[in-house]
């Protein structure tokens, strides 16, 4: 039997078992420092338990985990409530039921958890604390309102965004239980200037998850600066928000999107009410021909953020320049951007060349000139 089983989107690549003795160790730690409620740590620890291809009776549950046999009975109990699917057969014991498309902290942390390098006292993981909202307004709400008190790498993920910011002002609108809707807060130790380098690093990381996809490789590109898109369709958003002044960067909030199993009709409405460009959006389903699982997806795409965001901090922004000239689906192409406030002002007419040292979009005008645009809103071919 293989309870974890990779799900549409995934089926080339079989998913890791996740280490149970890393997990145990970022939950040790994670209680530690007060990021995880004792409870849901311990429904943690039985998920990755349950997310190894044999069975797992309850009895060698209790035992692993110092517990009654009552209590582990308890806390699958609460995990079936939320939707969790664990199946049981007299005799033999648990396993978790695939796809993985639950949000819930339980089983996201689980396999985060099991797949992330050992912690090391001084590592940042991007998930912890996981603060999970059947509904909420908006994920980057719930995180600037909390950004004095929590720590980096702390996460927002909910099934249903009420009421989803895009960028310019516009709105984000997703389907119920569907959709990924996310936003993590960020406290790099890098200089204001530098700050959209990490928003240009998400878009890198969110194109390269995907196009880890199977069936989704040569398909991914990113529009300038942070539209992920499948066959030159959105299939993605992010907004960044931050706190910043002259000296320093306190924290950027950095919110993603992803249109995943809603229907892209609906997907096409998100697109024109954020851009007035009708048709332009797709989702993961509709690109992929069946129902993607939004818990693998979260994991994958939290891994390859941390990934590109070390890289930003840690001085290897031309890697992540690099990793964006080749998912860039502007390059070469005949662009217009206007400002994102005024559309009918033209900020900059000509070819796009790839991104400036900060990330900003070169454009080469017919003239020769060249300028670099910092902010806007670009249309292909002037239309
Ligand atoms: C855009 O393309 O205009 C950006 C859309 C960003 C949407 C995400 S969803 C999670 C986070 N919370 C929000 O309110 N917005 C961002």
């Amino acid at each position: 039997m293989t309870p974890v089983s990779a799900g549409v989107g995934f089926p080339e690549r079989p998913l890791p078992e996740p280490d149970i003795a890393r997990a145990d160790g970022w939950v040790a730690r994670a209680m530690g420092e007060g990021l995880l409620d004792p409870g849901v740590a311990q429904r943690v620890r039985i998920v990755t338990r349950l997310s190894r291809r044999q069975t797992v009776s309850g009895q060698a549950l209790a035992r692993d985990l110092g517990i009654s046999r009552a209590a582990i009975h308890k806390h699958v109990d609460l995990l079936r409530a939320s939707g969790v699917g664990i199946a049981s057969s007299t005799g033999s014991g648990y396993v978790l039921e695939p796809p993985c498309d639950q949000l819930l902290p339980e089983t996201v942390l689980a396999l985060l958890l099991g797949w992330a390098p050992p912690p090391a006292s001084t590592s940042t993981l991007i998930g912890l604390p996981y603060l999970y909202e059947a509904r909420t307004p908006s994920t980057n709400l719930v995180l600037k309102a909390r950004a004095s008190d929590l720590p980096g790498g702390a996460v927002a993920v909910t099934d249903f965004q009420e009421a989803g910011r895009g960028r310019l002002g516009r709105t984000w609108v997703c389907e119920p239980g569907k959709d990924l809707t996310f936003s993590v807060l960020l406290r790099p130790g890098i200089a204001s200037a530098e700050a959209p380098r990490l928003v240009l690093a998400a878009s890198v990381a969110v194109a390269e998850a995907l196009a880890e996809i199977g069936g989704l490789e040569g398909r991914v590109g990113i529009k300038w600066p942070n539209d992920v898109q499948i066959d030159g369709r959105k299939v993605c958003g992010i907004l960044s928000e931050a706190s910043m002044d002259m000296d320093a960067l306190h924290w950027v909030v950095i919110g993603v999107g992803v249109n995943v199993n809603g229907s892209p009709v609906r997907a096409a409405a998100t697109s024109a009410a954020m851009t007035g460009d009708i048709g332009r959006a797709t989702s993961l389903a509709e690109s992929l021909g069946g129902p993607v699982p939004r818990g693998f997806l979260l994991i994958r795409l939290l891994g390859e953020l941390g990934k590109r965001w070390s890289a930003v901090e840690q001085g290897r922004w031309s890697d992540v320049r690099m990793a964006y000239g080749r998912l860039d689906s502007l390059a070469g192409s005949s662009v217009v951007v206007r400002s994102g406030l005024e559309r009918d002002v033209v900020v900059a007419e000509g070819t796009a060349e790839g991104l400036g040292p900060d990330g900003e979009l070169r454009v080469r005008s017919s003239d020769g000139a060249l300028r670099l645009v910092t902010a806007g809103e670009v249309t292909l071919g002037g239309i």
